[in-house]
């Protein structure tokens, strides 16, 4: 039976146990949210032993090389030594701003101890002083010098309640990360891009926007927020005025209930999308935000011809129960 080494101890790993499970198993406080490789939360670092490749799938090259792992994927098939994140992949930082966007939409602001390099698009675990870690998408720019979330409050929500309620500027936090691969690649300046996000999804999307025109991208650039209803929109102004700016930008905000009367299309975002672009060949996307929506979205493009390698995306995936 393989063993894993954490803290001067040795844990059996049962059967189909990922090294996250173990330690949970084991009464072991250890960092983690979604459970399947999707938030970053659970990163931890090998210091002797093999770590599968798929538990290192998505993290950047230096923190391969420093054996940094993610647990709740990682099965190891040899004994490994462990430990957990060391303070040169975790970074202070300081809440600098708190506006409301919209009536469930925080935007929060971070200002990092040390510069941290992103890409816009790119989400970070946040870290509260008790242990509590949940991921964002990054919105902001590199060069703004802060990183930007936008956090949506969840009903009885650990981590977006804290920041609702009772988050303060001038309060501290931890931050891992970068982490992810939903973010603009230079090149292709003429490309069709398709930027699908709901709710918070928004986040990255406003981000890699930005980011693509500070890129100089010539092609059009469509954007697609969609909500439940108006109240879920939010930065409407801001966009309009965006694409207000640039003539091959477009912004279309879409609810599902409401009318039209608003200026919002009506109906489910990828029935709007479709509606407008049926045939996608050629294209490239960035889908961001629920993870039924996105995984739906990944097949519904690629039917309408969009290739695989084109399609770009982040699933806000929740916390696993008990985390
Ligand atoms: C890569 C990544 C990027 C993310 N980016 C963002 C972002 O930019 N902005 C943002 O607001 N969130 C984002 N999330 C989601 C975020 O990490 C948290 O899951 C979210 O804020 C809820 O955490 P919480 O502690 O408030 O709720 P929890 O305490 O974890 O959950 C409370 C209850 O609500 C349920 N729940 C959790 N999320 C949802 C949901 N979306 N809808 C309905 N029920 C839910 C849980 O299952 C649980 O029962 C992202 C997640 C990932 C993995
Ligand atoms: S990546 Fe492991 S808990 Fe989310």
């Amino acid at each position: 039976m393989v063993k894993i080494e954490y803290e001067g101890r040795s844990y059996a790993v049962a059967g189909k146990e990922s090294v996250l499970d173990a330690l949970l198993r084991n009464g072991l406080p250890v960092a983690h949210s979604c459970k399947a490789g999707g938030c970053g939360s659970c990163l931890m670092r090998a210091v002797e032993g093999e770590v599968p490749a798929k538990a290192q799938a998505g993290l950047k090259e230096s923190w391969k090389e420093q054996g940094y792992f993610l647990a709740c994927v990682c099965h190891p098939e040899s004994n490994l030594r462990v430990g957990g994140v060391g303070a040169d992949a975790r970074l202070g930082a300081t809440i600098t701003a708190l506006d409301l966007l919209s009536s469930d939409v925080m935007r929060v602001r971070l200002h990092c101890d040390e510069s941290i390099r992103f890409r816009a698009g790119q989400y970070v675990t946040v870290i509260l002083e008790g242990g509590l870690s949940r991921s964002y998408s990054v919105a902001s720019l590199p060069n703004e010098g802060e990183l930007e979330l936008h956090v949506r409050r969840i009903s009885g929500g650990k981590m977006s309640g804290w920041f609702h309620d009772d988050a303060k500027v001038g309060q501290r936090v931890s931050v891992l990360g970068p982490s992810g691969e939903c973010f603009y690649v230079a090149g292709r300046e003429d490309q069709p891009l398709l930027l699908i996000g709901t709710g918070t999804g928004l986040a990255p999307l406003y981000g890699i926007l930005r980011d693509a025109l500070l890129h100089g991208h010539r092609g059009p650039v469509h954007l697609f927020h969609g909500a439940l209803h108006k109240g879920g929109l939010y930065l409407v102004d801001e966009l309009r005025r965006l694409a207000g700016r640039h003539s091959h930008v477009e912004y279309t905000p879409a609810v599902l209930k409401g009318d039209h009367a608003d200026g919002f299309e009506v109906g489910p975002i990828d029935q709007v999308v479709l509606r407008k672009f049926p045939k996608l060949t050629g294209w490239r996307a960035f889908l961001c935000g629920d993870p039924t929506l996105v995984q739906s979205l990944k097949k519904k493009l690629f039917l309408s011809g969009m290739a695989s390698r084109d399609i770009y995306a982040d699933a806000f995936l929740p916390s696993a129960p008990s985390s």
